[in-house]
């Protein structure tokens, strides 16, 4: 018998989700937008920054072990809806994904994600061995398709992942289907909301996982500092579940998972509602003066309820991601997030996004 080291599930060729580039991979003498992330491009919480400045006379200590006093915090966000025995935090949106992942799937058992979404959704699962079944958002507006999510579902199935507002898509999926799947799923079953842009989300009928976790059902609401906070860099991020779920996830983590400063920082970074105004005015502001010119173009865009608008060139992605560049803004082909074709801009300052303009009308000649 051929007995291997390597664990197949993890060798076998499949791609990998690598994130996208960072500012120090483009080579390049001009100054650049970096329009290909998600980031906040207003910077960073003030908060945030002043906490780390504060803080910064700690770090020959350990940090607390559990992350307690952030959890606490996260309760009194959310005025008190939640316990602090209700959240998870970890590294970061994708360090939570990772748990969750590690806590509910291993081979043998299944998950059901839905592009185009999210890689991590697809490739974390496949790294425990686990199954992912694709079940395709529908239609122009990229709903979800709950009849063949729910015939998906078999006794080895532990997660849906459902993401919204949706990266890369940027739509969003309306309330009426959250209440509608999660009527549904079985008891063995937990729906996992991403919901890390929802801070830009403007619908009237987009709801986050919060009434579903607070009503006690089976559901997971991940959040992240990386986003409408400006804290990429620092790598923070939470889960909120029903104390039994969030418990449970926390077996998975090990202590001192977050360092000093990205816990004071985060903390911080909860009371920076003015911070939080601005990201959104200044979001909302983008899209006012984007959409009409992307018309004006003639670039294929969907309406977006997030940070980033989802378009479509007339031009092979990478081709267009590579002339945007040399116009100094980098953007990020989505393929491999299931929408061939397609190109994801992150909405910028003012400044950057009339650069991005500029940029487009010398490369969509
Ligand atoms: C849908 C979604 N979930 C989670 C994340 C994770 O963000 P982070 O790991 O930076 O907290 C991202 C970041 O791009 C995202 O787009």
């Amino acid at each position: 018998m051929q007995v291997s080291l390597f664990k197949s599930y993890l060798t076998a060729p499949s791609s990998p989700y690598k994130g996208g580039k960072s500012r120090s991979e483009i080579q390049s003498d001009k100054p650049i937008y970096k329009l290909s992330s998600n980031e906040n491009l207003l910077g960073a919480s003030p908060l945030a920054l002043q906490a780390i400045q504060d803080n910064l006379h700690l770090l020959n200590e350990y940090p607390e072990r559990t992350g307690e006093s952030l959890r606490v915090a996260l309760s009194e966000f959310y005025q008190q809806q939640l316990l602090p025995a209700s959240f998870i935090t970890a590294n970061s949106g994708v360090g939570i994904i990772e748990l969750l992942v590690n806590a509910f799937l291993e081979e043998g058992l299944e998950c059901i994600a839905s592009n185009p979404g999210f890689k991590p959704y697809f490739r974390f699962p496949e790294k425990v061995g686990a199954k992912v079944h694709d079940i395709p958002l529908v239609g122009d507006n990229y709903l979800l398709d709950i009849p063949s999510i729910l015939n998906a579902i078999n006794e080895r199935t532990r997660m849906v992942w459902v993401c919204s507002p949706n990266n890369p898509a940027g739509t969003y999926i309306p309330k009426y289907q959250i209440d509608e799947l999660i009527e549904q799923l079985p008891e063995h079953v937990v729906l996992v909301y991403d919901e890390v842009y929802y801070q830009f989300a403007t619908a009237e009928d987009y709801s986050t996982a919060l009434p579903y976790v607070v009503a006690g059902k089976n559901a997971i609401g991940i959040n992240s500092f990386s986003k409408a906070y400006g804290l990429a860099g620092l790598r923070v991020g939470y889960a909120y579940s029903t104390p039994e779920i969030a418990a449970y996830v926390r077996l998975m983590r090990r202590p001192f998972l977050l360092n000093t400063l990205s816990l004071e920082a985060a903390k911080a970074a909860l009371k920076d509602n003015d911070f939080i105004q601005k990201t959104v005015a200044n979001t909302n502001a983008g899209k006012a003066y984007l959409y009409p010119e992307f018309d004006k173009l003639g670039l294929q865009y969907w309406k977006s309820q997030a940070n980033f608008i989802l378009t479509k060139p007339d031009m092979d992605a990478h081709e267009f991601e590579a002339k945007m560049l040399e116009q100094g803004i980098m953007v990020r082909p989505v393929a491999n997030f299931g929408a061939p074709g397609c190109v994801r801009i992150t909405i910028g300052t003012p400044e950057a996004n009339a650069a991005l303009v500029a940029g487009l009308k010398k490369v969509l000649v």
